[in-house]
C-alpha cells in the first residue's frame, strides 16, 4: 500500500506523522516500509540519518525522490509491504504524481486560520487526483491542537470547515506536546520514546482510523504480503519451538 502525507502549508506536521507513520507500519504492524522523502529540505532523509546511527532501533529504509515519480512509487509498492511518503509543504509535480497513485492520503493543518485557507486548494488537488486514481482514500487530521478546555471550539471549527468541502475529517487529533519535537532529535519516533504515552496512544488512533482499521494486528492481515507474512509466522513458530525445547 502506498501512503502519502502531504498539504501545502509549512510545518503542519507532516514529516512528524510520515516518520512516526512509518515506525508504526514498521514495528507495531510488522511490515517492511520504504520512507519516500520528497521534499528538497531532507527532513526525513535527516531523520533516517540520525535513526542510522542507533542500530537498536527498528531499521527503515529510506529514498528521496522528486518530480515524476509515479512509476517509481509504483515499483517500490511492489517490493515493500507500505510505502510512505513524506510530500514537503508546496503543489508540486511529485505530490501530484504521488496522489495518483496513492492508497491513502494524511493531510494535516493546524486549527488556525491560514492552514484552513489552503483547503480549498486541497480540495482542488484531491479531486484531480481523484481522475486518475477513483480510489484514494484521503483524510485531514488535525495537528498541534491547543488542549485548553476553552479552545475546543477552535478545533471543532476546523473540522467544520474540511466537512464543508465534502472532505473527510479524522476523528483523532494530534495536541500540542513537546514529545513530537524531543523524539526527532535523535531519529527516534514517539511510539519508541514513550510507547504507552498520550502522544503514542494518538498517533495509533489517527493511524488506525487513517487506514479504516480497528488496530495494528488488523493492519498486519489486510496488507502483509501473504508469502512474507507466511515466512514470519513460521519464523515465530520455529522461535517458541526452540522456547519450549529450551523449558
Ligand atoms: N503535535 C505536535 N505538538 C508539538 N509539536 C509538533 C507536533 N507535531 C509536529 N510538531 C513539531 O512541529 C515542527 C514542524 O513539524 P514538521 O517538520 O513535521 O512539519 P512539516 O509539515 O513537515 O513542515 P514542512 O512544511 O517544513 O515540511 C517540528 O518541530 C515538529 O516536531
Ligand atoms: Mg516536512
Amino acid at each position: 500500500m502506498i501512503i502519502l502525507v502531504g498539504g501545502e502549508k509549512g510545518g503542519s506536521g507532516k514529516s512528524c506523522l510520515a516518520q512516526n507513520l512509518a515506525v508504526y507500519l514498521a514495528t507495531d504492524c510488522r511490515l517492511s516500509v520504504m520512507l519516500v522523502d520528497c521534499d528538497p529540505q531532507r527532513t526525513s532523509a535527516s531523520w533516517i540519518q540520525a535513526r542510522n546511527e542507533q542500530p537498536e532501533l527498528t531499521k527503515i529504509h529510506c529514498v528521496q525522490m522528486f518530480g515524476k515519480i509515479r512509476d517509481d512509487l509504483l515499483s517500490l509498492n511492489n517490493h515493500y509491504e507500505a510505502v510512505v511518503i513524506d510530500c514537503g509543504g508546496q503543489d508540486t509535480v511529485a505530490l501530484r504524481a504521488a496522489l495518483s497513485v496513492t492508497h491513502f492520503a494524511l493531510l494535516p493543518l493546524r486549527p488556525k486560520r491560514r492552514d484552513l485557507q489552503t483547503v480549498p486548494h486541497m480540495e482542488d488537488l484531491l479531486s484531480n487526483g481523484m481522475m486518475f486514481n477513483p480510489k484514494l482514500d484521503a483524510a485531514f487530521v488535525l495537528t498541534q491542537c491547543p488542549s485548553l478546555p476553552n479552545q475546543v471550539s477552535r478545533i471543532l471549527d476546523a473540522k467544520e470547515v474540511c466537512q464543508s468541502w465534502g472532505l473527510r475529517v479524522l476523528e483523532g487529533i494530534t495536541f500540542q506536546r513537546n514529545i513530537y519535537d524531543d523524539s526527532e532529535e535523535s531519529g527516534c519516533s514517539v511510539l519508541e520514546l514513550e510507547p504507552e504515552g498520550k502522544a503514542a496512544r494518538e498517533l495509533r488512533q489517527i493511524y488506525n482510523q487513517l487506514l479504516r482499521q480497528e488496530n495494528h494486528r488488523a493492519i498486519e492481515i489486510t496488507y502483509a504480503h501473504s508469502a512474507a507474512q507466511l515466512e514470519r509466522e513460521q519464523h515465530a513458530l520455529s522461535g517458541s519451538q526452540a522456547a519450549s525445547f529450551r523449558h
